[in-house]
């Protein structure tokens, strides 16, 4: 099929890429010029794993990158709209997708066959319909089911895995608002095998990602509020606490031959220094907002979100434990990046950890195998000092914070070996033994 992909961050860029590989012709558009020559000199713009790779063999055969939305849209069978959907503080912000609707609005008015305009931004239920569908409609001049169709196809991709869970989805959600669309979208994802697809309404698909979201989000503020209780009651060290409940077979199910399955989802059920990037803090609020609008608070996502939004502060109260003033203290602060395997430094915990620390007159060496470039457009004037490894980072410093759950950082105990003064280790995530260094101090201790 010919696929039009408007917006090429995360979302857009692995799917065009993903869509090509897998044989569809695709023209991935984008406002931010920038962008599109990097893509067109096969550059990808982001990191993930294998899209670089992915996006040299496909560049200039299956895809190819422009600015034109309108011929683009002209020139494909279908448009999936994958435009950012920011929290503005009050509400979703559909500025960006509002905007595109029109762009692909007027290019409808001009062109003589039917077009899929599918939505794959998160966005609240009643968006496709209600506010997409409409600025189509008004623009174009044109009627929705007949001379074009409209549908809602949330994506699933988790950042650092992007492509991996791109090109082997778990499962498909095919929204659409009649069977025209929604089979049209299920001609897309054909090129998928062995997948199983969930075809729907456009409201119920929108409100299929949000859940989803909110479920692993209250996971983890849930796991963060009782690793908070475990410390204050003392004496209990909640990794073996969550160890404990993880054994259910509910959440680990053992086989007939009495192995274990660890499903993926258990680590959501472990204490950390709090979620961020582009989605969770976001979408939890974006819902919580609708769920007031609609009538029907969520009184969950509200705690959700507090206990998130003091997570970070566990780590400083931590350290001021032993440092009760920071003027001058030298800090490694180890993660940058949101999670591992991304550099995508949006929400970060390690965003408010730095900027308190910095009032507080700490001197900060932070390093991050891959969010570095992300970090200094945060950080730029903020002097702090960026490390190029692991090894000069955690040198001649007094405490080290670690926020993010790379694999490198397991090497800090081996590289501690070699230092004579030992510095106060805080494990953010628990990643580390708390018996290989001399001092640490952990979430949930
Ligand atoms: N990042 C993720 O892991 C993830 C996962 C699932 C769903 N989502 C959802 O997907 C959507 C996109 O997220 P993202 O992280 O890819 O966003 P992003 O900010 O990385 O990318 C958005 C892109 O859209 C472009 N854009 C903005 N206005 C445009 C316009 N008028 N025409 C063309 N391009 C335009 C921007 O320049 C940018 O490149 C959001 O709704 C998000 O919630 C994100």
């Amino acid at each position: 099929m010919k696929v039009s992909v408007i917006g090429t961050g995360y979302v857009g860029l692995v799917s065009g890429v993903c869509l090509a590989e897998r044989g569809h012709q695709v023209t991935c558009v984008d406002v931010d010029r920038q962008k599109i020559n990097q893509i067109n000199q096969a550059i990808s713009p982001i990191y993930e794993q294998g899209l670089e790779e992915l996006l040299k063999k496909n560049i200039h055969v299956n895809l190819q990158a422009t600015t034109d939305l309108h011929r683009s849209v002209l020139a494909t069978d279908l448009s999936l709209i994958a435009v950012g959907t920011p929290f503005n503080g009050l509400e979703i912000d559909l500025r960006y997708i509002e905007e595109v609707s029109y762009q692909i609005g007027k290019a409808l008015k001009e062109k003589p066959t039917y077009h899929l305009v599918v939505v794959k931004s998160t966005v609240v239920p009643g968006t496709t319909d209600e506010v997409v569908l409409p600025i189509l409609e008004d623009v174009s001049g044109k009627k929705a089911g007949v001379d074009f169709g409209v549908g809602m196809n949330p994506e699933f991709l988790r950042e650092g895995e992007a492509v991996q869970d791109f090109m082997y989805p778990d499962r498909i959600v095919l929204g659409g608002m009649d069977e025209k669309s929604t089979s049209l979208l299920e001609q897309l994802y054909s090129v998928f095998e062995d997948v199983e697809q969930l075809k729907t309404n456009n409201k119920t698909a929108e409100m299929i990602k949000y859940t989803a979201n909110a479920l692993l989000a209250t996971m983890i503020s849930f796991s963060n509020e009782i690793a908070n209780l475990c410390a204050a009651i003392g004496g209990i060290d909640v990794v073996e606490g969550m160890k404990g409940v993880h054994l259910d077979k509910r959440l680990s199910p053992i086989l007939p031959n009495r192995q274990r399955i660890t499903p993926a989802l258990t680590t959501y059920l472990q204490a950390g220094c709090g979620f961020g990037g582009s989605c969770f803090p976001k979408d939890v609020k974006a819902l919580k907002a609708h769920g007031v609008k609609a009538g029907s608070p969520m009184r969950i996502l509200e705690a959700v979100i507090a206990v998130n939004t003091e997570q970070p502060n566990q780590v400083l109260l931590r350290l001021k434990k032993h440092f009760p003033q920071l003027e001058g203290v030298r800090i490694a602060v180890l993660g940058l990046a949101f999670k591992p395997g991304t550099d995508d430094m949006r929400e970060s915990p390690a965003i408010s950890v730095i900027k308190e620390l910095k009032i507080q007159g700490a001197e900060i060496r932070a390093y991050d195998p891959i969010a570095t470039h992300e970090a200094q457009k945060i950080f730029g004037n903020y002097g702090l000092i960026f490390c190029h490894n692991l090894a000069q980072a955690i040198y001649d410093v007094q405490a080290i914070l670690i926020l993010t759950c790379w694999e490198e950082f397991k090497q800090v105990p081996e590289l501690l070996k070699y230092l004579d003064s030992q510095p106060l280790v805080i494990d953010g995530r628990r990643m580390l033994d708390k018996h290989s260094v001399a001092k640490y101090e952990g979430i949930g201790l």
